[in-house]
């Protein structure tokens, strides 16, 4: 097992990686009040703690609303639960984000973990205190920020995790190690068939290294008033397409870094070769590189999730293999680049 920490103003966290969910309640203490997905539930529900109380939410996107966390306040007055609880997530990013939240606004704050399912959720949704769900067509707008007192990683319960979720955990993966870990990058280059066939010490090497570069990140920039926004990589356009085509998030991401990529080589802040990396190393983990989403879909949704307040969005560029710079882009420019990528 190995581990990391992570301090922030919120609380701080730790992460536990290769420790079995057999001992999750050596971190959240007994009898913990489990929330999860009908997914998780049929696949790894036999190992939640014996005399926990479960509660499950719906699956997708659709059901990351506030809808679902009353639902989860009502649950949470029926048990009689109070601040002495502590509330555990057992799923993928969705059940983290939604539980996170949950267990932050009832009763001004309940003690809470996470034991994240998804690859995606391992390498990112679990860690760096972002609680939230969407509201209005907005995504994530309505949230908190505040650390989960540990992260249990169980690297066996990936097993049951279909090709397409690996893959999108890797978009998020290639996306640390873009921003911020050249010498991950190189090794995912080398090694990716092996780490998303499971082979345990690659996979263990990737999850820890790029947790590594998101903990130091959130260590220093908590509240996202700079350097966290190095982490949005890929996301300005990817939001937009996972909304207007409705594509899982790492693989609307992953669209989403090629155009940022194109972007920053037009901007003259990235060599050509390096884009050409990028885009060869997520060709080769199988994520879409192409448009996708009606263009005026897609412009819609970002003029919306575009932060009020001007023309320009801030928008992250990369200056290199492993290095990221954040600066301006407006909707027209990131349109103009999409048309070219279709
Ligand atoms: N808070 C953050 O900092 C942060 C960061 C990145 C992403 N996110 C959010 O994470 C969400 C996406 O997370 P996700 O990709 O994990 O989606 P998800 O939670 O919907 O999980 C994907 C699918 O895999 C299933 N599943 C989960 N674990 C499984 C397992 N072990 N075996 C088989 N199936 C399993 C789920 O039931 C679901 O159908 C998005 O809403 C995104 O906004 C949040
Ligand atoms: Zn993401």
């Amino acid at each position: 097992m190995r581990g990391l920490k992570l301090s922030g103003k919120s609380g701080a966290c730790r992460i536990m990686l290769g420790e079995s969910l057999s001992n999750l309640e050596k971190y959240s203490g007994p009898n913990p009040i489990i929330i999860t997905d009908a997914n998780v539930r049929a696949m790894h529900g036999a190992q939640f703690p014996k005399g926990s109380e479960v509660i499950e939410i719906g699956l997708g996107e659709p059901n990351k609303t506030l809808q679902t966390v009353m639902k989860i306040y009502e649950r949470l007055l029926a048990l009689g639960a109070d601040r002495s609880c502590t509330v555990v997530a057992i799923g993928g990013g969705i059940v983290c984000d939604v539980a996170g939240f949950a267990a932050t606004t009832y009763m001004r704050g309940m003690r809470f973990g996470f034991v994240p399912t998804t690859l995606l959720a391992q390498v990112d949704a679990s860690v760096g205190g972002k609680n939230g769900v969407n509201f209005n067509g907005y995504k994530n707008i309505v949230g908190t920020f505040s650390q989960p007192e540990f992260v249990l990683c169980d690297f066996e319960m990936l097993k049951t995790l279909p090709l397409r979720e690996m893959r999108n955990g890797f978009a998020e993966i290639i996306k640390q190690a873009a921003i911020g870990d050249a010498q991950l990058f190189s090794f995912l280059e080398e090694n990716c068939t092996h780490s998303l066939n499971l082979r345990r010490t690659a996979l263990e090497k990737v999850v820890y290294d790029s947790l590594t570069v998101k903990s130091s990140i959130v260590s220093r920039d908590e509240l996202e008033k700079g350097e966290r926004m190095k982490l949005n990589f890929g996301h300005t356009l990817g939001h937009a397409i996972e909304k207007a085509a409705g594509l899982p998030h790492g693989e609307a991401i992953s669209i989403g870094m090629v155009a940022a990529a194109r972007i920053s080589v037009k901007r003259g802040t990235l060599k050509e070769k390096d884009a050409a990396r990028l885009v060869s190393l997520l060709e080769k983990i199988g994520l879409p590189i192409k448009m996708q989403g009606e263009r005026s879909a897609v412009a819609e949704a970002m003029t919306k999730d575009k932060k009020k307040g001007g023309n320009a969005m801030r928008f992250v560029l990369l200056s290199g293999i492993g290095s990221a710079q954040v600066g301006e882009i407006t909707v027209d420019e990131l349109i103009g680049v999409s048309d070219d990528m279709r």
